[in-house]
């Protein structure tokens, strides 16, 4: 029982946005996922720094902040002052990765690298020993309850074997449908952070579903 748990508030009801961060501080969930999508890097807008400046004012867990936008140095700074203890970037949105990832880092941040279901975990070759966490996408980023990629596995392992020589600190997040069934298959692969938006916000009772991932 040494993964962590990253409730994503896409799946939040944003009129309850307050209610929904409190039953997050109140379950046994490590991080809160934070999903930031621009309408360009994926067909979807999500939400921007005033409602994460609202969900760091409530939150008690660190922000976890998954940025779904194209040229992410723009605004790192940003979401470093908006409470962001985390910051994930896509490899496929960035054209100086590694500049990227020293940025995020001088910005006192934990740094992220996330990959889209098509790109290999091969890409991730010359950046790995310099990021905390790599985020790899089990579907198609863009939206929440989608249905999980069952390729995630392979890239799971591969991304575990890479990091046991260069980073083996590396924490390996899996993002988009996972549930109950899907998650000890994944932590068994070498996961360690699982992202969970629908399935913990449509369960009738969301405490229990946390508490029910957090121990596996
Ligand atoms: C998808 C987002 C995910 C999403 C996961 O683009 O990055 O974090 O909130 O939601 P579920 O768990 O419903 O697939
Ligand atoms: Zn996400």
């Amino acid at each position: 029982m040494n993964h962590l748990i990253a409730p994503s508030i896409l799946a939040a009801d944003f009129a309850n946005l307050q209610r929904d961060i409190e039953m997050i501080n109140h379950s046994e969930a490590q991080w809160i996922h934070v999903d930031i999508m621009d309408g360009l890097f994926v067909p979807n807008i999500s939400f921007g720094f005033p409602v994460v400046e609202a969900v760091k004012k409530h939150a008690q867990k660190p922000l976890d902040v998954h940025l779904m936008i194209v040229d992410p140095d723009r605004y790192l700074k940003a979401f470093a002052d908006a409470g962001a203890a985390g910051i994930t970037v896509h490899l496929e949105a960035c054209t100086h990765l590694h500049r990227t990832v020293q940025a995020i880092k001088e910005l006192g941040c934990k740094a992220g690298v996330a990959l889209n279901p098509h790109t290999p975990v091969a890409a991730l070759e010359d950046i790995i020993e310099d990021v905390d966490m790599v985020l790899i996408m089990s579907v198609n980023p863009g939206f929440g309850g989608q249905k999980f990629i069952s390729n995630t596995y392979k890239k799971i392992e591969q991304l575990k074997s890479m990091s046991a020589d260069k980073n083996p600190d590396l924490l390996i997040e899996i993002d988009g449908g996972v549930n109950l069934q899907n998650a000890p298959q994944l932590l068994a692969a070498g996961a360690n952070v699982l992202v969970a938006g629908n399935f913990v916000f449509s369960s009738a009772n969301q405490l229990a579903t946390i508490k029910e991932l957090v121990e596996l």
